[in-house]
């Protein structure tokens, strides 16, 4: 996955620390909030493969209606652990006060950063006004950061999209106010929402336009990172002061760890072996059984789809991995991964012991 070498030692270092109010990240490499995906188990791992080098992790988005509502629901997702500091928990909505009562709810659980959903495009959250609907009416978007900030005392970030609608990127004046209104970082992925995941050249300028338009808080850049050459050439071009990485961390929690190694140093780390990627796959299905209120089978029938992910560079060229990935989006229970993955964990340290 990481193949060009392309860190400037004599430059000055770009993996500066920063300050989210008076949380310190050292690498400002971070993971993205994914709906689905970002939950304890995969947070777990990005850590353990990666360490600090993920400066920071994010619990996918939580309703402000449903935490404020008698929802049974509320509470399925409060899934993080002390041993994640630091970490931000996100929500998502538009009516202020809703938000507000909300934050309060994770902080009282919890939670050491809050971050305002103010990217997400699918219709269900958008039309509504919440997410990258948000950014369609700025005011109403102030309104909801203000009530945030004052309801809480821990910081608060926001993550946008470049604005709603294409051509019109609100995240720039947004940035400002949001600024004003106490907000500690804010992340901007690069495409607007009425984009959606379209494969368009990148808009860079956006973010570069968001970091000018801030005073003094920190810029991250999201959106198609995949390698340490992108996330070099994305600070560089644009000035923020960090990346945010979602997609490409699946399969690879070790990305984190590759790409600071990279910057800092100016060598690649080798590739994981398939034996570390099949244990790394093993250990996401088990904390995810161990820990997820959903039990067994539904657990593993929402990872089933994704485990392929550890060993996509080869399944083109390998029919046994491909065959793998067969066999992978059909179990329904652990113990089926289990026996999947085994002879690759255990064929492989019999090669390197031999
Ligand atoms: C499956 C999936 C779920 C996502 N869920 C969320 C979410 O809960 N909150 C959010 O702010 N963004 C969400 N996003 C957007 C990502 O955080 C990120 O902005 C986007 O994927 C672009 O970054 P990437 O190219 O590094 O993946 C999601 C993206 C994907 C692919």
């Amino acid at each position: 996955m990481l193949t060009s070498n392309t860190a400037n030692l004599n430059a000055e270092p770009l993996l500066k620390p920063i300050q989210i109010g008076p949380i310190q990240i050292d690498t400002p490499l971070t993971l993205a909030p994914m709906d689905g995906m970002t939950n304890y188990a995969f947070r777990r791992l990005v850590r353990e493969h990666s360490g600090s080098d993920c400066g920071l992790v994010c619990t996918e988005l939580l309703s402000s209606n449903i935490l404020t509502s008698a929802d049974p629901r509320a509470r399925h997702k409060f899934d993080w652990q002390a041993h994640e500091y630091p970490f931000a928990v996100q929500i998502f909505g538009n009516d202020p006060p809703k938000m507000a009562q909300a934050a309060k709810i994770l902080v009282d659980a919890g939670a050491a950063i809050i971050d305002i959903n103010m990217g997400c495009w699918v219709p269900k959250v958008a039309r509504k006004g919440g997410g990258a609907g948000l950014l369609r009416d700025i005011c109403t978007a102030t309104s909801v950061v203000e009530a945030v900030v004052k309801a809480v005392d821990v910081p608060v970030t926001v993550k946008v999209r470049a604005g709603y609608t294409e051509g019109e990127p609100t995240a720039i004046p947004f940035a400002r106010a949001a600024e004003d209104a106490g907000v500690k970082l804010i992340a901007v992925h690069w495409r607007f929402a009425s984009q959606g995941f379209r494969p368009d050249p990148p808009n860079w300028d956006v973010i570069a336009e968001v970091k000018n338009a801030v005073r003094s808080i920190p810029v991250l850049g999201n959106g198609d990172i995949r390698t340490t050459a992108d996330a070099q050439r994305m600070m560089t071009e644009t000035g923020c002061d960090g990346v945010m990485i979602g997609r490409a961390a699946t399969g690879h929690p070790w990305l984190f760890r590759h790409i600071a190694h990279l910057l800092r140093t100016g060598e690649v780390l080798p590739e994981p072996p398939i034996h570390i990627r099949a244990q790394a796959a093993l250990d996401h299905a088990r904390v995810m059984v161990e820990t997820s209120d959903y039990g067994e089978e539904r657990s593993v029938m929402e990872l089933r789809g994704r485990l392929h992910q550890y060993f996509d560079e080869f399944i083109d060229t390998d029919p046994i991995l491909a065959d793998l990935r067969y066999q992978l989006v059909r179990v329904t229970r652990l113990d089926q991964i289990e026996a999947l993955l085994h002879p690759l964990i255990t064929m492989q340290f019999e090669e390197m012991a031999s």
